[in-house]
């Protein structure tokens, strides 16, 4: 079907682009928030800001914010009262608020920090332009309504000129019971396959090698777009997609995140072991693994169910890389339960664990539990969990030594410049150094077959083979 052409009213018209000066970004929290402020710093420089040298120094800066946890919501707040101290002094000094804090707190971030300008939930991401429009005609704005995400992504400035991030689905319908992510977040809204395809072929056009699949429940993708084959079989699936965007020319990798084990399928790991550019990797997290406190999280699945799907994917790709997310000290988690935690991790080996002590959050039913732990207890069983997870991944990692392992470069060794940084399929950073005249033999983009011969608990160090 050919999409109708419409004029947007959102999109100003003006196609001139005047120095407006420079801006700077903050970006705080997941994969989202970085890929929402990739598509905002675009806006910007096509409306002629450039980037700062600092934060300090610029004359537009955004807070692109993350409230899952207490401890993040937090340190906007000092970043915020260090700007509004500026602003008293710089007047012309435009003031930010972006994503899941300012959807949170909405018109109270007015009141608290009086200083800002614009509160904008992440909805209205690729709004920016239009928001900030209405800021130069005077106006404090607060952004924080419903809203159907415009299409608008062409103009992202990305980071990684190798690695891109393609959203494919916002906002989760899950109602798990510690999470603030879908009150800020809105409801699922899937894009089309039509444009994400676009998008990736547009970033292949560019050099791009590698890209991963965003969604906060990915396994949910094309729920909402409602396409059911006469046999009752829904189409659009995240199986579908994977299909309908792996023959993209120049795509070498393909990766996505997050998945849920409440709906991951057999035919989805059926499609990553099928289709060769899918990457040997699976982020699925498991938040507890007791099945009581599953239950209380409202998770929808139980600690066999998830053993049962890390088991079919190791059938078919014995060396896949799985990694998770984890939280410890849920209000009543018992000495006991926390050790079904432990010993879960133990079982499986993850090959990374992203680890957190449940924090309570605003509008989420778990925060008003008259049975919260203490701060010293979360603070041990974080302790005692971290420990764990890094002897796991250490030993884990001791199956790539020796090997022959596919690497993506990706850039210099921020920390060695006479190394090369990359990952393997499975997504371990991987070090390499330049040859023996102290020369590059290898580019970003190139894929390079090197031998391991270096482990730690979280990157590898090799040898490149001709
Ligand atoms: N959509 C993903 C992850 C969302 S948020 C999923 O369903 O798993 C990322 C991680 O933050 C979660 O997996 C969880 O481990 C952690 N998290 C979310 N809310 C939290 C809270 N209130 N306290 C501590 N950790 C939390
Ligand atoms: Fe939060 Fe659960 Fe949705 Fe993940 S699936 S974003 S943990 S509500
Ligand atoms: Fe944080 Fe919002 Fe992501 S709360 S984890 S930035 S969806």
């Amino acid at each position: 079907m050919l999409a109708t052409p419409t004029i947007n009213p959102d999109k100003p018209q003006s196609p001139s682009i005047e120095a407006r000066g420079t801006y700077w970004i903050t970006t705080f929290g997941c994969q989202m928030n970085k890929a929402d402020s990739e598509r905002m710093a675009g806006i910007l420089e096509k409306m002629g800001y450039n980037e700062a040298n600092g934060e300090l120094e610029a004359d537009l800066v955004i807070y692109n914010t993350c409230t899952i946890r207490d401890n993040a919501e937090q340190k906007v707040y000092s970043y915020l009262g260090r700007q509004a101290l500026r602003k008293r002094s710089l007047p012309h000094l435009k003031l930010v608020i972006a994503g899941c804090v300012a959807q949170q707190e909405g018109e109270a971030l007015l009141r608290r920090v009086p200083e800002l300008d614009l509160v904008m939930g992440p909805q209205h991401a690729n709004r920016l332009e239009t928001l900030l429009s209405k800021v130069d005609s005077g106006q404090q704005v607060v952004a924080t309504d419903d809203q159907h995400i415009m299409e608008d992504v062409t103009t992202a400035r990305r980071d990684s000129k190798i690695c891109g991030w393609v959203n494919v689905i916002y906002g989760c319908n899950e109602r798990c019971t510690y999470c603030v992510v879908p009150s800020v977040r809105g409801k699922e809204q899937s894009r089309t396959k039509q444009a994400i395809k676009n998008e990736i072929e547009g970033l292949a056009s560019l050099g791009y090698k590698e890209i991963t699949l965003l969604g906060q429940n990915i396994d949910a993708y094309g729920r909402d777009l409602q396409e059911v084959t006469p046999e009752g079989k829904r189409k659009n699936s995240l199986s579908d997609l994977l299909h309908y965007i792996h023959e993209i020319k120049g795509i070498e990798r393909i990766r996505f995140a997050t998945s849920h084990p409440r709906y991951f399928t057999d035919e989805l790991i059926q499609s990553c072991y099928r289709l060769p550019k899918v990457c040997e990797h699976f982020h699925i997290p498991f938040q507890s693994g007791d099945n009581d406190i599953l239950k209380a999280m409202a998770r929808g699945y139980t600690i066999e169910k998830y053993i049962k799907i890390i088991e079919s994917i190791r059938t078919l790709m014995p060396n896949a890389s799985i990694s998770a997310d984890v939280i410890v000290a849920f209000p009543g988690e018992s000495e006991k339960q926390f050790y079904k935690t432990l010993s879960i991790i133990k079982e499986v080996e993850f090959d990374q664990l992203n680890t957190a002590a449940y924090s309570p959050r605003p509008n989420t039913p778990a925060a008003n539990w008259d049975n919260q732990l203490s701060e010293e207890v979360k603070i041990e069983r974080l302790r005692e969990i971290n420990s764990l997870v890094e002897s796991v991944a250490k030993k884990r990692n001791l199956r790539y030594l020796g090997n022959i392992e596919e690497i993506l470069v990706e850039g210099i060794n921020q920390k060695d410049s006479n190394q090369l940084m990359g990952r393997t399929r499975t997504n371990r950073l991987t070090f390499f150094p330049q040859n023996t005249h102290g020369e590059w033999n290898y580019k970003p983009g190139d894929i390079v077959n090197v031998k391991i011969d270096q482990i730690r608990s979280f990157s590898l160090s090799g040898t490149p083979i001709q």
